[in-house]
């Protein structure tokens, strides 16, 4: 076990419902510390660009505008196996299979509007991370 950092997106269908204080409430519920944080609204080039590795699926067009279509936060979450941590407490990727208590099984309206992004692996992690956040961003 070691100390992680791990990057998570609070999803427009979210931030359009009001929904960030809860989301994050469950973050921190579950020991994980928000070390950055800013609200922005994503381009749609911006957001392909995140999600380039979904780039030959076929719903990446609709993510990709549907990433675009209101503000998301974008937030570095820090703590104990944060990364494996921050999916546990999101759930299952379509909020059908996510186990009850999750954020997605409590707030995603769909598998594509699922309410909150996180890295899945320490590489993406850090890529992901450094897409968004600058080091003196990162303010512990
Ligand atoms: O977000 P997560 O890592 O759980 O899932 P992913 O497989 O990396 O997919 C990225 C995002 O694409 C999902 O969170 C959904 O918003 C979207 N997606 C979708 O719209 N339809 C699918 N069948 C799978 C994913
Ligand atoms: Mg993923």
């Amino acid at each position: 076990m070691a100390i992680e950092r791990t990057l998570s997106i609070i999803k427009p269908d979210a931030t359009t419902r009001n929904l960030t204080g809860k989301i994050n409430a469950k973050f921190e519920d579950a020991g994980l510390r928000i070390v950055a944080q800013k609200r922005i609204q994503l381009t749609k080039a911006q957001a392909g660009e995140f999600y380039k590795v979904h780039a030959e699926r076929p719903f990446y067009d609709e993510l990709t505008t549907f990433m675009a279509s209101a503000p998301v936060v974008v937030q570095v979450l820090e703590g104990e196996s944060a990364i494996a941590k921050n999916r546990e407490v999101m759930g299952a990727t379509n909020p059908a299979d996510a186990a009850p208590g999750t954020i997605r099984a409590e707030f995603a309206e769909s598998v594509g509007e699922n309410s909150v992004h996180g890295s899945d692996a320490p590489e993406t992690a850090k890529e992901e991370i450094a897409y968004f956040f600058s080091g003196l961003e990162l303010v512990g």
